[in-house]
């Protein structure tokens, strides 16, 4: 009886925990991918889904609300909260991005970044009142360690996890870029891989192109590229991917999906990329079993800490030669689905074919990876030339809301280009969070629940 109760709490609170969100009103901070640099990105105020009780004001602030009586910097009137699921893009700018605790790029590991086991705060809130009777308070963080925290989440198999993700990872502009090309079309992350990974996103996705530029080595020759346009040097990425795993101890699934410049009928040149892999992350990569060709993705995370492993390398190896294509450091790639050249309304069709698991979807029992992207010709036969920034704009908030229902708990990677102005990554860590108590107690759960209702 003991353990019983022991067991029930928890799911006690996690059912007090969704029903809360569902009866109140969930307000939360996300970027914008409006500004021309990252500093220059507006903050937006998101509410929802389903805020049927609004409250009579929002205040956003630039240090925690509930320390003490600060003046908010924007103060939004119950007027302007109209529907129930929405957002406001306000004139309030993210400014220079600094991590705290020893979790920017450049920061030394001694001592060690501090560990945020639920995510720790920039200094960006916002908190909604009914008069004075504060209601709801969030904040704008990062989750430099959620993964690992969860022992149950630690123990479902990689394909049962949401994992929040990011399309042409590698896309990202410096400042020194001048082409507006780039920047409106090619571009396609606000944030480079290394604070992608610190906001929370455990799975890359990298587009590589060679380009011979006659230097001693052979690595120099790897870019990430997006269409035809060379972006930046991979091994650059690849060191940041390293040092990300080894300050945090958490998990990143690493695909090498699309080769579209100067490896076509080379697989000399896909071996090159593979030992570049292979001498920056070979002590990282999980090792797979290839004599019983196991599938990567009904590992766990565990599975991975047990061998000190802590990147999963997705790679069509039936392009490399023997042996390379044997090699236990990759694993063959996952199903993947694309948006690219749907209009919202097949968007939401095609989810419902991916997420409900119907008997006739295309989804395996295996990893699967979920894109949500438009591509530059879908936009081109409506007539209008959008930029990636406004048709992330436009596709993310609702590819993100329509996850909130009981889809989400069927995702697996979920990658988006532009995902900061969602709130992709806290959404995957309370679903996984839900998802591994049912799983962990599954019988228990059946049961019970069958008895208590
Ligand atoms: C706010 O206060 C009003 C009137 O006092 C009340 O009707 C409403 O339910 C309250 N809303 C919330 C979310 O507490
Ligand atoms: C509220 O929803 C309606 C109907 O979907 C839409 O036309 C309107 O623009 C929305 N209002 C705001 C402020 O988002
Ligand atoms: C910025 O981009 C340019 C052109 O792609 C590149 O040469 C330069 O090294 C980049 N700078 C940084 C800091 O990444
Ligand atoms: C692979 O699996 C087989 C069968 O379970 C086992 O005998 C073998 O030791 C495993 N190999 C490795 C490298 O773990
Ligand atoms: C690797 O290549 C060899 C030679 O082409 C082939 O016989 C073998 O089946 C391949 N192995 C895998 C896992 O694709
Ligand atoms: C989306 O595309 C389908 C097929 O081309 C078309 O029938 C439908 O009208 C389009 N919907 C919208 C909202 O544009």
């Amino acid at each position: 009886m003991k353990t019983k109760i022991l067991i029930l709490l928890p799911l006690v609170q996690s059912i007090l925990l969704f029903g809360f969100l569902k009866a109140s009103c969930p307000v939360y901070l996300t970027i914008s991918p409006n500004g021309k640099a990252l500093y220059d990105s507006s903050l937006e105020v998101n509410w929802g889904p389903d805020c049927y009780g609004p409250p009579q004001w929002i205040g956003i602030y630039a240090q925690d609300p509930t320390i003490s009586n600060f003046q908010p910097e924007l103060l939004i009137p119950r007027v302007a909260i109209v529907n129930k699921t929405g957002k406001i893009i306000t004139q309030i700018k993210l400014g220079k991005l600094h991590f705290p605790g020893g979790w920017n790029r450049q920061d030394t590991s001694d001592p060690p970044a501090t560990r945020y086991p639920t995510g720790k705060c920039l200094p960006h809130y916002v908190a909604s009142y009914n008069g004075t009777e504060l209601l709801t308070v969030d904040c704008l963080k990062i989750q430099p360690n959620w993964m690992a925290q969860n022992k149950d989440v630690s123990r479902m198999p990689l394909k049962n996890m949401f994992l929040p993700g990011t399309h042409a990872s590698g896309a990202v502009v410096n400042r020194t870029s001048k082409s507006v090309l780039i920047k409106d079309y090619l571009q396609a992350q606000l944030f480079d891989v290394w604070s992608q990974l610190v906001f929370g996103i455990r799975y890359l996705d990298f587009s590589v192109g060679y380009k011979n530029m006659a230097t001693n080595d052979d690595s120099d020759n790897f870019w990430l590229v997006n269409e035809n346009m060379f972006l930046q040097p991979l091994v650059g990425v690849l060191r940041d991917v390293l040092r990300f795993v080894k300050r945090s101890g958490e998990m990143v699934v690493l695909d090498f999906s699309s080769f579209p410049i100067g490896f076509y009928k080379h697989p000399e040149i896909y071996r090159s990329l593979f030992y570049l892999i292979r001498r920056e992350l070979g002590d990282e990569a999980y090792q797979r079993n290839v004599t019983t060709n196991e599938l990567c993705a009904n590992r766990n995370l565990q599975d991975l800490l047990r061998q000190n492993r802590h990147v999963m390398i997705l790679f069509p190896t039936q392009e490399l030669p023997h042996p390379e294509n044997e090699s236990n450091l990759i694993c063959p790639p996952w199903l993947r689905f694309s948006t690219s050249f749907m209009n919202m309304s097949q968007t939401l069709d095609y989810m419902r074919l991916l997420f409900s698991r119907k008997p006739e979807s295309p989804v395996k029992d295996d990893g699967w990876i979920f894109t949500a992207v438009r591509s530059m010709e879908q936009t081109l036969n409506s007539h209008k030339l959008q930029t990636a920034k406004e048709r992330a704009a436009v596709l993310n908030p609702k590819v993100n809301q329509w996850l909130k229902g009981p889809w989400g708990n069927n995702a697996n990677v979920v990658a988006m280009d532009y995902f900061s102005n969602t709130n992709l990554v806290d959404l995957a860590i309370q679903l996984n969070a839900h998802k591994a108590f049912l799983m962990a107690n599954e019988d228990y759960v059946n049961l019970e629940i069958l008895n208590l209702c």
